[in-house]
């Protein structure tokens, strides 16, 4: 129907600018040559203006590791330019993310002290707790404060849940996210976010907030998180690499696209106010699929295989950090996600300034 009426109209304008003598002669203002794309890139102020999708710091939140009892940022062999940040100079970091218009952060903490089960990840002292408190303190509502809920790296073993009988245990491991969740809360976390992809994760944590009279607190369901070997340069960042095993029983598998879809379904039904999806780069069609199909944000995670990958392809001079940073996180962005995390979310907001 549509493109008969564009047929038609194509006709009656050709008519009018007299360009059909006859029936041999058709010409269509939809094919070259009277349609030329170029002309939409002549110079930069044209491409400029027809720029379709446009990246703000705005969209980026900035993953930050904290590390328990040191005095001075310790650099990540695995992530050339990501630290492991000391509790005591976080507020450096926060005030040039709220200088360049990064809004928000996602904390990881790693603590002094790990056991079986995972004790450290809810202690009200603990280092996520105290750095929310002392950001909280600093920058009042200026930053988002999101936190990442696991056990992963608070357990001696680095599985991200409870350990009962070789298995990890499901409905053991709900009551330990809960309690951390309710912990980050009472520290003053604007968003959870748990990790551990634990069935049932985001309805326990959404219960004991809201028995707790947090029910302003966001949770930022890990709806799908695949097990990916995008992930290892995290592990050696957070010091979280399993002792043994690996996490097919819990993680989702990269072969399955639908799972992933009952995976999101399942963190709505539970009471998800934002759903992400990670790695980011390798999911582009579950991103653009969950965007289409529900109504809640979006959120990506360009993880750090990511960012290690194009860090060390720059660092070689074999490809041009910025633009592909740049590429990569508007690809990311057009496939439908509302939020990205990046480790180069600094770096992209300097870009964007410059621009
Ligand atoms: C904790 C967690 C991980 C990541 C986010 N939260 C590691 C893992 O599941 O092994 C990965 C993030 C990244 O690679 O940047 N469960
Ligand atoms: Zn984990």
């Amino acid at each position: 129907m549509y493109k008969k009426n564009k047929e038609d109209m194509n006709k009656s304008l050709e008519k009018k600018a007299g360009l059909l003598n006859n029936d041999h002669h058709h010409y269509s203002y939809n094919y070259f040559p009277k349609m030329r794309l170029r002309r939409l890139r002549k110079n930069t102020a044209i491409r400029e203006l027809f720029q379709e999708v446009r990246l703000s710091p705005k969209d980026l939140v900035l993953p930050l590791f904290i590390q328990e009892g040191i005095k001075s940022n310790l650099p990540i062999d695995a992530m050339p330019g990501i630290f492991r940040f000391s509790p005591d100079l976080i507020l450096q970091e926060i005030e040039d993310c709220v200088n360049i218009g990064i809004n928000a952060i996602i904390l990881f903490g790693l603590p002094k002290t790990k056991d079986t089960h995972g004790k450290s990840s809810y202690d009200d002292k603990g280092v996520v707790q105290h750095t929310i408190k002392l950001i909280r303190d600093n920058f009042g509502d200026k930053i988002v404060i999101i936190t990442d809920v696991c056990l992963c790296q608070y357990t001696s073993h680095g599985h991200c849940g409870i350990i009962h009988k070789n298995e990890i245990d499901n409905d053991k491991t709900l009551n330990v996210l809960g309690n951390t969740a309710l912990s980050h809360a009472r520290a003053g976390a604007d968003m959870v976010a748990p990790s551990a992809m634990m069935d049932g994760q985001v309805k326990r944590i959404r219960d004991i907030l809201d028995d707790n009279n947090y029910t302003n607190t966001l949770i930022m369901g890990y709806s799908a998180k695949q097990a990916s070997s995008f992930f290892s340069p995290f592990r050696d960042a957070a010091h979280s690499k399993p002792s043994f095993g690996n996490r097919y029983t819990y993680q989702m598998s990269f072969f399955n696209p639908r799972e992933a879809a009952r995976e999101i379904e399942a963190d709505i039904e539970e009471g998800a106010d934002v759903l992400m999806i990670k790695p980011a780069l390798s999911n582009l069609d579950l991103i653009y699929e969950a965007k289409k199909t529900t109504l809640h944000p979006i959120a990506a995670y360009s993880v750090s295989g990511e960012y290690s990958m194009i860090k060390a392809a720059a660092i070689n001079q074999w490809i041009d950090e910025d633009l592909a940073v740049t590429e990569s996180l508007t690809a990311i962005k057009r496939a439908g996600a509302n939020i990205i995390i990046s480790y180069y979310a600094k770096r992209m907001a300097e870009i964007l300034k410059t621009n």
